[in-house]
């Protein structure tokens, strides 16, 4: 027998003798189970990938769902993990409100859960043990900040244009109000139309088609709640016969790769960050969990703003 057999076996029997968990025991992978919003935008599959990896890499055995976009399918997977007796439960909620009584059922299971990225609009807090994600309301504090000082000094009006994300979505719903509590009190500025593009690229193009189609010569920005949706827009701003960029502002909130190649190019003007790469925080805070210790109830995560004036520099830095 090998002196690493040997010591394991030794090692067992002293555990058992003494009632300690078993080595088998002590040495059992965390189970994590996590519910994804679905693979709407190139922000999802950046964090969809952060928290696969981070996973592997902390030795946590992952139990991924996507929701396809659907809070039905976000609560049976959740309920499937309280079946499975996960260890802890993760999910990113595609909306706000609707979840006590699934949420109920984990605290009855004694399974803590962790919100990741979207928080949830719930009286008892004691449902989750921590929100790890953005400031979403600062986000589009950011974006009105932002086009206020790229404005400082013009003549009005300027007629704005908004592309939301999932109705009832925690950044749809935060990224709205912060941006126009900056906007509000500059009488310059009005948002002439706003609608849901779902968070998706197709969508974003199609509902920035008909803006266009009603008011192509009013508009002179476009704020989109994230960047597939103004990649879209953007798409269908050229096909209008118009210069994005230039004839059109365009702000957008995510920072992906694909919003940094439009602004080298000069179609789009600024890029307010949200980090997608919360795999290494979700993965220390499901060990914290089961090694029993406590977390804070908010962990928030630090972001930028990116003008088209540092793009080029910044591109090659970005992960996602
Ligand atoms: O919840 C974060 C948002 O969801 C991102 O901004 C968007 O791209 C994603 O779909």
């Amino acid at each position: 027998m090998s002196i690493q057999r040997r010591t394991v076996l030794a090692t067992t029997l002293v555990a058992a003798a003494y009632g300690l968990p078993s080595l088998a025991r002590a040495q059992k992978k965390i189970v994590l189970g996590f519910s994804q919003v679905g693979a709407e935008s190139g922000w999802r599959t950046a964090n969809t990938d952060s928290i696969k990896s981070a996973a592997k890499d902390a030795g946590i055995e992952l139990k991924f769902a996507d929701a396809q976009q659907k809070q039905e399918n976000q609560i049976k997977a959740i309920r499937s993990f309280i079946a499975q007796k996960v260890d802890v439960i993760a999910f990113s909620p595609v909306v706000e409100t609707g979840w006590d009584p699934v949420l109920q059922e984990a605290k009855a299971a004694k399974i803590p859960v962790i919100l990741t990225d979207r928080s949830v609009d719930s009286k008892d807090k004691s449902l989750y043990v921590t929100f790890m994600g953005s400031d979403f309301i600062e986000e589009g504090r950011k974006a009105g900040r932002w086009l206020e000082n790229f404005e400082k000094g013009k003549p009005g009006p300027i007629n704005i244009v908004e592309l939301q994300g999932t109705v009832g979505s925690a950044p749809a719903i935060d990224r709205k109000k912060g941006f126009e509590e900056i906007i509000g009190s500059d009488n310059r500025m009005k948002i002439i139309r706003s609608q849901t593009g779902d968070f998706t690229r197709a969508k974003g193009k199609e509902v920035m088609e008909a803006f266009l189609k009603s008011d192509a010569k009013n508009i002179n920005v476009l704020y989109a709640h994230n960047d597939d949706m103004a990649l879209g827009a953007i798409q269908a701003i050229e096909e209008a016969g118009l210069k994005p960029g230039t004839d059109i502002t365009i702000i957008s909130i995510d920072g992906t790769k694909g919003a940094f190649e439009a602004m080298i190019a000069g179609k789009q003007n600024v890029v307010i960050e949200c980090n997608p790469l919360l795999g290494p925080q979700l993965m220390q805070a499901t060990k914290d969990l089961v090694a029993g210790k406590s977390l804070p109830k908010r962990i928030e995560t630090v972001e930028s703003i990116y003008p088209q004036e540092v793009a080029a520099a910044e591109f090659p830095k970005r992960k996602y």
